[in-house]
């Protein structure tokens, strides 16, 4: 019988691990040690040596993140905040609920917000730019931050596919004042459940995003001056994630490695176009995601899902700008004709050389190359 090739195994993480992770879960357990403790710490200064950022905060989520930086950060109210089209909901959502305006712009070649678009969906309400560093690619920041400074504009990043990303050998996230990262257990940096973390390099902002992820408490004398939320991260995940944050680098060097395989063995196959090459020019790609502009996307999927091979369609084929949802100011987008053929290929350290070569030989067969 043919060996299934899951999109991703949820499993994976804990099987292999499962022996160094039960001594985790009673260290911390046993100590009673569950909500703002030392391991959550521990587990932020990694992060910060690592991003080279000033302040590193854990949260409840990204999306969390995303709406407490924003609520954090003085915008005029209900003004305009430019997207890609091309980002989760969870983009658009945070804006939403931050009492602003979410304005989806279009992509480009490469799936990320395209400059030109952004510029041309500029207008007197708009305050800010929320850039998504799709798939573990980091936008092209020389322009966005020349847009953001010609316009006066704030920028935020949601780089909650992008940890270790880099654009000239700087990290994603530490362009803005402030961004998220996601630690949901797809994630490259995944924890068993919900997790993300703000990234910020200015100290007033930290110190009130760190009062906002905890009901308003100032941590050290208790004080509430703020209204807050209830978004920590936890400090068992917190835990767990010092483990894995070990062999971090570890798999981005595997994602980049299957990435190269995937493109040397589907280049030429003029129906699919393929994502960059990794290479340590401008982009420094991490690989959360491998995704394919490819003819009859719905044909090879269904192909590939007959021969188990998993595969997934981002945010379920629908763009922010087509998202059914009130508060969305919305243009037509050239690139919205795009989500019709985009398809995310397995991407993640549980794959071998030899499942990816079983994948591109099931889509050549499928594509008669
Ligand atoms: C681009 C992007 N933004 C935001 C999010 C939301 O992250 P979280 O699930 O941690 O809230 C995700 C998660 O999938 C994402 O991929």
């Amino acid at each position: 019988m043919k060996k299934k090739i899951p999109f991703f195994d949820y499993t994976y993480n804990y099987k292999k691990n499962s022996k160094k992770l039960k001594k985790i879960f009673h260290n911390v357990c046993s100590k009673g040690a569950y909500i703002l403790q030392n391991e959550l710490k521990i587990f932020e200064d990694q992060i910060k040596r690592y991003t080279r950022s000033k302040y590193v905060i854990g949260v409840a989520n990204a999306t969390d993140a995303m709406q407490m930086f924003l609520m954090a950060s003085n915008l005029k109210k209900n003004s305009e905040i430019i997207i890609s089209s091309h980002t989760m909901v969870a983009t658009a959502s945070a804006i939403y609920f931050s009492g602003h305006i979410p304005v989806p712009v279009d992509f480009g070649e490469d799936l990320l917000i395209d400059a030109d678009s952004i510029e041309k969906s500029i207008t007197s309400k708009t305050s800010a730019i929320l850039i998504t560093h799709l798939n573990g690619r980091t936008c092209d920041m020389d322009k966005i931050k020349k847009i953001c400074k010609k316009h006066k504009l704030e920028l935020f990043e949601d780089a909650a596919q992008a940890l270790g990303s880099k654009f000239k050998g700087r990290f994603a996230g530490t362009f803005g004042k402030a961004s998220t990262i996601s630690l949901y257990p797809a994630k490259i940096l995944g924890c068993f459940g919900d997790g993300g973390l703000i990234l910020c390099n200015d100290k007033n902002l930290f110190t009130r995003l760190k009062k906002i992820r905890s009901h308003g408490i100032n941590e050290k004398n208790f004080n509430i001056d703020h209204w807050g939320f209830n978004s920590r991260l936890d400090n068992l995940q917190a835990a767990f994630l010092s483990y894995f944050f070990k062999n971090h680098n570890k798999n981005i060097y595997k994602r980049r490695y299957l990435a190269k395989l995937y493109n040397q063995e589907l280049q030429g196959i003029k129906q699919i176009k393929l994502p960059p090459s990794p290479s340590e020019g401008k982009n420094f790609d991490i690989y959360q995601n491998y995704e394919i502009d490819c003819l009859n996307r719905d044909g090879l999927r269904n192909y590939l899902n007959k021969k188990k091979i998993g595969t997934l369609i981002q945010w379920n084929g629908i763009s922010t700008n087509n998202l059914n949802l009130p508060g969305i100011k919305k243009f037509s987008l050239v690139s919205d004709k795009k989500f019709k053929r985009l398809l995310l290929l397995p991407m993640n350290v549980s794959l071998s050389k030899s499942d990816i070569k079983t994948i591109c030989v099931e889509i050549k067969k499928f594509y008669k190359f």
